[in-house]
């Protein structure tokens, strides 16, 4: 149970029943955790509206919820007109023990929608960088949560596999087959290939020649160039999946629907918007102006749908994705995470695609931006001379750096067990610094913070579902843990006891706006609030029935924390 939308609701109609309905109760978490405090702000609004004195409104209001939270908790009139709410603990472990039991831990399914998420998306011509870790990350984490919440999710891996670039690929490939050289080994490294290929381009005219002639012959379907093209194209998806694995992403061949899916629609996409008198020449490519957009000057901002040379942009791509997913497969929503410099982008897409009848009013189709990723001094985050950073470079780093400090900490553990809890905790940290932030700003890339067992992180998450664990290894206790009864009755057990009633708050939070950093706060407090406890109240030594209830509490604090993490697509091991 989402205890802030029942509690919302119960103030609600107890200002209905007040004389102001429809007046929202606006109710928030309030004080330290231990109070189990909720306070309703939205009783002035409500009084001002009426006319009435707020004060005397929120005395009746607590009138009413008296008498339906009389078993849940006392209420009270603060300042002008709050409602302090106060769980009352027997509520809290009657909750509690419903949470226990329940293998949702208390989040109940939504209604269930169809939600195609269009996350990671690389352009394959490239190796994924690190500016992948952002849409692939925090895409992965929201299908997890839309999952768990009950939808149908279709993740959406929109490569780019067409295009100019290609040209210069295919060029150099077949130059390498006729100089017979195995084009296995020197695809190995795409991303020194790419850079070769496109060094050639810009010093070799008759290379140059070639790459331009093999767009053309890509394009209108020739067979050998369109094999050359699908050999270069299966070596560059077996990378990303790959890596995917390595960074336990749930993205699957099977979800990847390339750039290249869609280049049959392309004509008839733009005759669907000359039909309906949305297309313009100009300088001789069709464009589509609409009002809403315009450049600096005032002057409208086209959308180019077909260049001059009768090639197709991005956009028209997108466009005929954006129909695809709104005719075809019929999605409530379609989220589009990526790159907060595409904006422009995708609300002309929207724009368009919703007046062409591509997708109609219900269908939400919304793009999540994100800002994008620097170094120490605030700029883009580069290897030393200026290139793209590999993102298998990155996590094989982060493992690495992970396996030392493992090393460090737990020199006794076997080299296999060490090397495992690396790979867990080095892929967990750069996962979590990324889902940890606003999404929507620019965040800083650095490896210590990221890999410390102290503060925010995925390692001190980790470390302390760990404490749990060996509590769990040295304790005797054979009872039951279902049947035991929860006593709180020490501040810090009512604090961790309330922070546990609010998972299911943090998990719905997630999105709303898909900002996990809601979740990945929750986590580190509930956390915070466990080592609290387990340092304040002594589990294993004390009295049976208290030792009973305080495991169960540790019981259900690891629960919690592998399951959050999970959702965010975070690992947890036994040990560390
Ligand atoms: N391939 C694009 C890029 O790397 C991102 C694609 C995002 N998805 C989309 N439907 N446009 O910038």
């Amino acid at each position: 149970m989402n205890l802030k939308k029942y509690l919302d609701q119960q103030v609600e109609d107890c200002l209905a029943s007040a004389g102001s309905p429809g007046a929202p109760a606006v109710v928030k978490q309030a004080g330290k955790p231990e109070f189990g405090h909720y306070q309703a702000n939205g009783i002035m609004g409500a009084a001002k509206k009426l006319g009435v004195n707020p004060r005397e409104l929120a005395l009746k209001v607590v009138e009413y919820a008296e008498k339906v939270l009389h078993e849940t908790a006392t209420l009270e009139i603060a300042g002008p007109g709050f409602i302090n709410i106060t769980l009352s603990p027997d509520f809290i472990a009657s909750k509690l023990t419903g949470m226990f039991a329940d293998k949702r831990l208390g989040v109940t399914a939504e209604s269930p929608q169809k939600i195609l998420v269009d996350y990671s998306s690389p352009n394959l011509a490239k190796e994924m960088h690190i500016g992948h870790l952002r849409s692939t990350a925090i895409g992965d984490a929201a299908v997890k949560v839309l999952e768990f919440l009950g939808h149908e999710v279709i993740r959406a891996n929109h490569v780019g596999d067409w295009g100019a670039q290609f040209g210069s690929l295919l060029a150099y490939m077949d130059r390498l087959e006729n100089e017979g050289k195995p084009l296995a080994t020197e695809l190995k490294d795409l991303e020194q290939f790419y850079q070769k290929a496109s060094e050639l381009f810009r010093t070799d005219e008759e290379f140059a020649r070639d790459a331009r002639e093999f767009v053309v012959k890509l394009q209108s379907g020739d067979d050998a160039c369109r094999s050359l093209w699908q050999r270069f194209i299966n070596e560059s998806i077996s990378h990303c999946q790959a890596i995917y694995a390595l960074l336990d992403i749930s993205l699957t061949a099977d979800d990847v629907k390339p750039e290249s899916a869609y280049n049959d629609d392309l004509t008839e996409i733009v005759s669907a918007l000359e039909s309906k008198n949305m297309i313009e020449i100009s300088d001789g490519a069709k464009c589509v102006f609409l009002p809403e957009f315009t450049g600096k000057n005032g002057d409208p901002l086209p959308s180019i749908v077909q260049k001059s040379d009768g090639g197709f942009p991005y956009v028209a791509t997108d466009l005929a994705a954006a129909r695809f997913r709104g005719q075809q497969l019929r999605v409530n929503r379609a989220i589009y995470f990526v790159d907060g410099r595409q904006a422009l982008h995708f609300n002309q897409l929207f724009a368009i695609s919703r007046k062409a009848g591509f997708f109609d009013k219900s269908q939400d189709f919304r793009h999540v931006p994100f800002g994008a990723i620097l170094n120490k001094d605030g700029k883009p985050y580069k290897t030393r001379d200026g290139g793209a950073v590999k993102l298998a470079d990155v996590a094989n780093e982060s493992i690495s750096r992970a396996l030392s400090l493992v090393g460090d900490k737990n020199p006794g553990l076997t080299e296999q067990d060490k090397a495992d809890i690396a790979r867990v905790v080095g892929v967990g940290a750069i996962k979590y610094a990324e889902l940890s932030k606003n999404r929507t700003t620019d965040y800083i890339f650095d490896w210590d913070t990221m890999l410390s067992f102290d503060g925010n992180t995925a390692p001190y998450l980790q470390y302390a579902y760990t404490r749990i664990m060996s509590i769990f290894r040295r304790a005797t206790s054979d009872n039951e843990l279902n049947n035991v009864a929860f006593r709180l009755e020490e501040p810090a057990e009512l604090a961790l006891a309330f922070k546990l009633l609010q998972y299911s708050e943090a998990v719905e939070g997630v999105t709303e706006d898909f900002q996990a950093n809601v979740l990945c706060t929750y986590l580190f407090e509930l956390a915070g609030l466990f080592m609290s406890f387990y340092e304040s109240c002594p589990v294993l030594k004390a009295d049976d029935e208290t030792r009973d209830s305080r495991l169960k509490l540790c019981d259900l604090s690891a629960r919690t924390l592998k399951h959050g993490l999970g959702l965010l697509g975070i690992n947890t091991v036994e040990q560390m």
